[in-house]
């Protein structure tokens, strides 16, 4: 205050002393605003006039056409304010700022120059025009970027006019102020830290101005700054890694896991997608991501025992390009859901009976490529078979024997190897290996029994078989091959093999020899059975052959001794009572049994009446009283036949002399020695020789009867026709001698002996034995049945029909017979 009231006392003076110079003018300074009424000046005093003066001098202002602010008090000779005065108002920025107006005095007119200068009072603050500015700046505007604000107007001046800008907070941006060429300043907001939508999307400013004045007088406006978005944020996942698993053979679909990623930016450039990457492809078909969600689906089946886990790297993109990756670990729990792999590694396919137990058959290799419990395997074998499975190490298994062998027990087996893993539930797989077992010669050919009896009838034919032994072999093939051998031992001081022979093959036993009961009963022999092993192993039985008789022996008569030159009579004398013996006949059959069991039978007798032969014991005993009228030579025939099948049997003659005395006796008996016994023999050949002449005598017959008909019939045709014939001859016909007799000799020779038991030629069947047995006294008449084939074979022999038959000579009866027929036959072919 004082210094104000200073300044006016001095710019009073000036005024005073340019006022007396110039005619009065006097200066004010006073500051705007004063209040109505305030005093100016002291116009009286400072004019050096009178209030007298004033009043008389009607002294009044004059301000031409400017607005009175100020007004005249003539009563106190001052200056006061009279209305407002604002500077501002009157000056704007002009300083300085001065109010001219004039007092004028009348008489004496004077005027008075007054000045009174406004000085500037701090009653303005800076304003702005708006008091809001809004801005929309990117966030990634760069550093120094530079922004126009709005100027603050302060219609003070001086000191009291705009001094600064403050901005406030200043953490992103500046002011700076720029010299205009208008003296003035261009005020400007400079970014100096960067934006970032994300941490503030929106600034408020205030900026203020401030001006000098006392008290400082400040307007302000608000900058509203809104951040744009800028793609400056990539997308980050919410997790490093995402973990997921999936149980295998899960079905396709299901999500496993969401991987998220955020976006700080806004609108599209937060938007994000999401795909996969990964090293390798292998889960492509397994796994897929939603590209929009982030969903991690599965999509194929995942299999542990292919892959345990799965990484992969998840990839979020925004749609500014801007990515981030995370890991995804989607970890596969496995299932029971591989039956264990059985690996057969080797395997013997056959093995020796003999191998000892713990011998290895197969090596077999398991393995499960599940996990845990679902990968253990357990391994085992059909039960009741001599083998067991024996772990070696982990998933190997070695199968072994565990008791013996014996292929003839069981010569394969089929072993079943069955795996189970100890999931749940339990998988399982087997095998089967077929083992064979091969064969050792460990079983001796066994008889079926014990012993044998074996028979055979004597006379049998030399290779006769007679029996067949068997053995068996448990044994195979070349082990169970059984050959028979013939142990070598002596029947009667004869070494065995003369009697028999065994056949290696097929055990057949054969006679080497014909036997004859009556001079062997019956033998042993021992036959082996070899198998063909290496070593062969033997077993031997024993055959007793026992020989049975044939009926080959007629009974021999023992007594009465049968002589030719001498005769024997055994005497009855005429007394002998009935039942008297008269002789035995004593016969004997070396065969046995029936065949030796002899009965006796009279055949004949000169008197049947008087003799009887006891059938078994063959006494000759008289069956009535001898009377006088018997001959005295009495003959008896007795046949001993034996019980055989065909019987044999002998017949002894038997002389009885019914006599007193023996002179009696000689005198009657003469020579009995003729024997007729052949008689019925030789009827049988009669008849024999009768049927064979008869026979060829009727076929010469038909064809001498044929040939004289056809002879006949040709004639005949000759007779009719008027050509001459030729006659047709067949071929080996003849009529050279034209008797029509045949061209081919038929020469007959009847061989005949009168024993039949060793007569016949005999031709053996060539099927059955390749022997011919030939009675050497027939060999001449084979030739010659062999000579006549020639002869009949040959075209030019004579015609001759010669019957040769040969009689004996005591066929007196039936020659008389022969010798008619010849004549006859000689008679018919003659014609
Ligand atoms: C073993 O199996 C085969 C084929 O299935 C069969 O023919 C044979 O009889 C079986 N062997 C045994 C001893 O069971
Ligand atoms: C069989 O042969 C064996 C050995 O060669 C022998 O000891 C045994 O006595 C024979 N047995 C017979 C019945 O011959």
């Amino acid at each position: 205050m004082s210094d104000r009231t200073m300044r006016r006392q001095v710019l009073l003076f000036f005024s005073i002393l340019s006022t007396r110079l110039a005619l009065g003018q006097v200066s004010y300074s006073i500051p705007e605003e004063m209040a109505i009424g305030s005093l100016v000046g002291n116009i009286a005093q400072d004019l050096g006039l009178d209030v007298k003066r004033l009043k008389s001098g009607k002294a009044r202002i004059y301000t031409g056409d400017s607005a009175e602010y100020i007004e005249l008090n003539r009563d106190r000779g001052a200056l006061l304010v009279k209305d407002r005065i604002d500077r501002e108002h009157l000056c704007g920025q002009t300083t300085p700022c001065a109010l001219h107006f004039q007092i004028i005095l009348e008489h004496p007119m004077e005027l008075f120059r007054v000045t009174v200068e406004i000085t500037d009072v701090n009653d303005n603050a800076p304003a702005f025009a708006k008091n809001m500015k809004t801005f929309e700046i990117s966030e990634i505007a760069g550093i120094g970027a530079t922004f126009m604000l709005e100027r603050a107007v302060d219609p003070d001046v001086g000191v009291n006019g705009l001094q600064r800008y403050v901005l406030n907070p200043t953490d992103h941006f500046q002011i700076r102020l720029k010299k205009q060429p208008d003296g003035g300043n261009k005020v400007e907001m400079v970014l100096h830290q960067p934006l970032d939508r994300e941490q503030q999307d929106t600034l408020s400013l205030v900026l203020t101005a401030v001006d000098g004045g006392e008290p400082q007088l400040s307007g302000s406006m608000q900058i509203h700054i809104t951040v744009f978005d800028a793609n400056d944020n990539p997308p980050v996942f919410t997790q490093e890694i995402y973990k997921a698993a999936v149980v295998e053979n899960s079905p396709v679909g299901a999500t496993l896991v969401k991987a998220i990623a955020s976006d700080a930016d806004k609108g599209s450039n937060s938007h994000v997608s999401y795909s996969l990457s990964g090293s390798a492809d292998s889960f492509t078909d397994i796994f897929k991501i939603d590209p929009k969600t982030g969903d991690l689906i599965l999509t194929g089946q995942a299999d542990y025992e292919k892959a345990k886990h799965y990484q992969m790297f998840v990839e979020a993109t925004d749609e500014g390009g801007l990515s981030d990756s995370s890991k995804v670990i989607v970890d596969v729990i496995d299932v029971n859901d591989n039956s264990p792999q059985i690996n057969v590694m080797s395997k013997s396919s056959s093995l020796s009976e003999n191998a000892p137990q713990t011998t290895v058959i197969a090596m077999i290799s398991v393995n499960d490529p599940d996990s845990d419990s679902s990968g253990e395997v357990n391994c085992e074998i059909n039960e009741n078979i001599p083998f067991a499975i024996k772990s070696t190490a982990t998933g190997f298994y070695s199968l072994v024997t565990d008791s013996d062998l014996d292929r003839e027990r069981a010569s394969e087996y089929n072993i079943s190897i069955t795996c189970c893993d100890e999931g749940v539930p339990s998988l399982s797989s087997s095998v089967t290996l077929t083992l064979h077992i091969s064969d050792v010669n460990d079983n001796a050919p066994v008889f079926e029994r014990s012993s044998y009896e074996a028979y055979i009838v004597e006379n049998n034919t030399p290779g006769l078989s007679i029996f067949t032994v068997k053995a068996t072999d448990a044994d195979w093939n070349q082990n169970a091959r059984v050959s028979y051998i013939l142990e070598d031992s002596s029947v009667n001081g004869v070494p065995v093999s003369s009697y028999v022979s065994v056949s290696a093959d097929s055990g057949v036993i054969h006679a080497v020899r014909s036997f004859d009961y009556e001079h062997i009963k019956d033998f042993r022999l021992c036959v082996k059975a070899q198998d063909g092993g290496s070593p062969p192993l033997s077993s031997n039985v024993t055959v007793k052959i026992t020989i049975q008789d044939q009926n080959d022996n007629a009974p021999q008569v023992l007594y009465p001794v049968q002589t030719s030159s001498s005769v024997v009579a055994e005497m009855v004398p005429r007394s002998a009572d009935v039942g008297y013996l008269v002789t035995k006949v004593v016969a004997v059959d070396v065969d046995s049994g029936q065949n030796a069991w002899l009965s006796y039978k009279l055949q004949k007798a000169t008197d049947r009446a008087l003799f009887e032969v006891g059938l078994q014991n063959g006494e000759i005993r008289t069956i009535r009283q001898v009377t006088d009228k018997d001959a005295v030579k009495q003959r008896l025939t007795v046949v001993v036949e034996d019980n055989g099948q065909p019987s044999r049997s002998a017949t002894v003659n038997v002389n009885v002399a019914v006599a007193d005395s023996f002179p009696e006796v000689l005198s009657e008996f003469t020579d009995f020695t003729h024997d007729k016994e052949y008689n019925d023999n030789l009827t049988f050949y009669l008849v024999l020789a009768l049927a064979v002449v008869s026979f060829l005598f009727i076929t010469c017959l038909v064809v001498i009867i044929s040939v004289k008909i056809y002879r006949w019939r040709q004639s005949r045709i000759l007779y009719h026709s008027s050509l001459p014939v030729i006659p047709y001859y067949p071929p080996r016909y003849s009529d050279t001698l034209g008797t029509g007799t045949l061209q081919h000799v038929y020469n007959y020779e009847v061989c005949r002996t009168t024993d039949s038991r060793k007569s016949d030629c005999k031709f053996g069947r060539a099927g059955s034995q390749n022997v011919l047995i030939m009675d050497p006294s027939c060999t001449g008449t084979m030739q010659r049945i062999q000579n006549e084939k020639n002869i009949l074979d040959e075209p030019d022999s004579p015609v001759e029909v010669r019957i040769m038959i040969i009689f004996p000579l005591n066929l007196e009866n039936t020659s008389l017979v022969f010798v008619f027929f010849s004549f006859f036959f000689t008679c018919t072919l003659s014609n």
